[in-house]
């Protein structure tokens, strides 16, 4: 299944201070209102794996991705290329999340200018989909870290008696 992407007239594309590039504010954002709502092609996770053996890795670009619900990922559009929300960053405190899988609001009033961020945690550690990177996104309570996947979630310890 392909959904088409929509993104809001608020926000541009540019070289991130995180990583790569980033989603910049161009004007103020209210706390509540939609920034955009993510694109691409919807599959069972384990897909990926099969598709991982056709398509070129850089076209794939399964940093591109995001569960949408556990079990089922949406990959960018790797047959025409990737969309302006391809480019929201991380951030350990965000200042936008992800409601019904798909839509991204201002989790709080944006000012122009600033990144736009959700925290990856909050929708991709549910599957077996498993990626590990060092955070630069210089929030306040930054965990170093960003650790998706199953042997991240079995981290707690447990007791032997
Ligand atoms: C969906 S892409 C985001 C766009 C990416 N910056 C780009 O230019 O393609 C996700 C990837 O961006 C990088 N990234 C996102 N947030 C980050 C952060 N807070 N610190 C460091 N790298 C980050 C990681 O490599 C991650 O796998
Ligand atoms: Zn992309
Ligand atoms: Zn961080």
């Amino acid at each position: 299944m392909q959904i088409k992407p929509w993104v809001s007239d608020a926000v541009e594309v540019k070289k991130s201070g995180m990583e790569g590039k980033g989603v910049y504010s161009v004007r103020d954002i209210k706390k509540g209102e939609v920034v955009g709502v993510f694109g691409g092609i919807v599959m069972p996770e384990e897909d990926i794996e099969t598709l991982k053996k056709t398509v070129p890795a850089e076209k794939l670009n399964v940093d591109h991705a995001m569960y949408i619900y556990p079990g089922f990922i949406m990959l960018h559009d790797y047959i025409n290329g990737c969309d302006p929300l391809c480019f929201v960053n991380h951030a350990c405190t965000p200042s936008a999340h992800i409601e019904n899988g798909i839509i991204l609001l201002a989790s709080r009033d944006i000012p122009a200018g600033e990144e736009i961020s959700w925290d990856y945690r909050k929708t991709d550690n549910v599957g077996n989909w498993t990626y590990e990177f060092d955070c630069h996104c210089g929030t306040a309570g930054c965990t170093g870290k960003v650790q998706v996947g199953p042997q991240f979630r079995s981290k707690v310890p447990v007791a032997s008696n």
